[in-house]
């Protein structure tokens, strides 16, 4: 069987089209695995957890994927056709079995809320210890009961003590009381139980969903940037994901259904050529400045033998138009959110579709903030072939499960039924891992990246 695999990280890279005689072992209990299952394609990527929290990438897999549409599975046999040859591929550059991981979720129909709880009573004497803080507010967890909604992620943003509100690290103030605040995102279960599927039918257990641009912020922006306040921009194939990052937590979450997808429907429909023309034009040439005139490209016609030429330069005015679309949307998601100058923000760009040359530079220039692009770098011996805005979700999930607690045994992972009681529990139970998205000992031995 031949395996397209676009890339896979070095030292690792087997051919994968020679007959398998590499041996697939057991994985040992510090590897972990994240699968990013985008709109053009599936992207799993193995590492294994150092002792001191770092991680050191063992190799990726990226295969191209048609079972999705605007960022949700749309088709569950070819979602599952991708992951499949996505993660035995991956197996076979890393000769280990891949029986468990954590998956990438983004859509149109993520939501989001900003909630403050009571967390009482304290227990230690009046003195708020980390026990406490290890508890979920009882109203949280009931919260997450809605019909037809499934949680995600329960991030815990500040904490309010005695009237005084933002506290990062209560522990050991003096009262009998604390409030917590947390962003939950929130997914529609049809949507998460199809993604699920999609993978089990692979072959492979859901550990935990991960939101994916909160993941392409870890990848791709610096702790300062996360804690000053700056807005994640991924613009992928099929959404647009805005994660706004305050205080080095999650604080407000937003995706647009327009992606590269839109970029090159735009020349398919205007030039009535195939979508695939379109998409190599749009590689080989687009960009948001406008060129002189004079450059041509030739593109087939629907049902013509005769190819037309086309100026550059209006295939830029396209998708320069497109992109400052793409810019209001993404201004009105900002102003419309109740965060307090979150339109002001410094913004971080990232997403296969952040390549286009001009879009970070106009998207500056039409919301009037700093802009950058972000790829994930970091560490020694970070593989150069992971350094595009493409893998910045699949890097950042990958580094979301090196911070969560694995098995430490030789048992196999559960599944997700046996692990937190079927489905609904899968996201459940993340409540439990209230993340803290200023990472201990792992970003400190990245320091000096971006
Ligand atoms: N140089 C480039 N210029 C313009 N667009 C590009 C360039 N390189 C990649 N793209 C676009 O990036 C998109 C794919 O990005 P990415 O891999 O981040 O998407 P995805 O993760 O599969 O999708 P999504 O996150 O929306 O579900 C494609 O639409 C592709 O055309
Ligand atoms: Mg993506």
């Amino acid at each position: 069987m031949t395996v397209q695999t676009e890339t896979t990280t070095r030292p690792l890279t087997t051919t994968v089209d020679k007959p398998k005689s590499i041996s697939i072992r057991r994985a040992p209990a510090e590897m972990v695995v994240g699968i990013d299952v985008g709109t053009t394609k599936v992207c799993s990527i193995a590492g294994i957890r150092k002792d001191d929290g770092s991680l050191h990438i063992l190799a990726h897999s990226a295969v191209p994927c048609n079972g999705l549409s605007k960022g949700s599975v749309s088709d569950i046999d070819a979602t599952a056709d991708a992951i499949r040859k996505s993660v035995h591929s991956l197996q076979e550059a890393i000769g280990f079995k891949v029986e468990s991981a954590y998956v990438g979720v983004t859509g149109s129909d993520i939501a989001f809320e900003n909630r403050r709880d009571d967390l009482d009573p304290i227990s230690g004497h009046g003195v708020i210890t980390a026990e406490d803080l290890d508890r979920d507010p009882k109203a949280l967890a009931e919260s997450t009961d809605e019909p037809g909604r499934q949680l995600i992620h329960a991030l815990r943003m500040t904490y309010s003590v005695e009237g005084e509100d933002g506290i990062r690290n209560p522990i050991g103030m003096h009262s009998n009381t604390i409030e917590v605040n947390t962003h939950m995102v929130t997914a529609a279960t049809v949507f998460v139980d199809k993604l699920a599927t999609a993978v089990e039918q692979a072959g492979v257990s859901v550990i935990g969903m991960v939101l994916e641009p909160m993941a392409s912020g870890l990848a791709v922006m610096t702790p300062a940037e996360r804690i000053r306040g700056t807005v994640l921009v991924d613009i992928g194939g099929g959404t647009t994901d805005v994660v706004g990052f305050q205080q080095g937590r999650v604080c407000f979450t937003g995706v647009l259904p327009v992606g590269g997808f839109q970029f090159t429907n735009d020349i398919a429909v205007t030039y009535n050529t195939s979508y695939e023309a379109a998409e190599n034009a749009k590689l080989a040439h687009a960009s948001t400045d406008i060129p002189r005139f004079g450059q041509e490209v030739s593109l087939p016609v629907t049902g013509s033998d005769v190819d037309l030429r086309v100026e550059i330069a209006e295939i830029c005015q396209l998708v320069r138009e497109r992109a400052n679309e793409l810019a209001r949307l993404i201004k009105i998601k900002l102003d419309e959110s109740d965060i307090e100058g979150l339109s002001r923000y410094k913004i971080v760009l990232t997403g296969g579709s952040s390549n286009l040359p001009g879009i970070a530079e106009l998207f500056q220039r039409s919301l009037a903030v700093a802009v950058r692009r972000g790829v994930p770098v970091g560490y020694d011996g970070f593989p150069d072939e992971l350094r595009n805005p493409r893998y910045a979700s699949a890097v950042g999930i990958l580094q979301w499960a090196a911070e969560r607690e694995l098995p430490k045994t030789d048992a196999p992972a559960p599944s997700i039924g046996q692990k937190q009681g079927g489905r609904r529990g899968l996201v459940a139970g993340l409540v439990k891992q209230i993340s803290r998205l200023v990472p201990r000992a792992y970003f400190a031995a990245k320091k000096g990246r971006n």
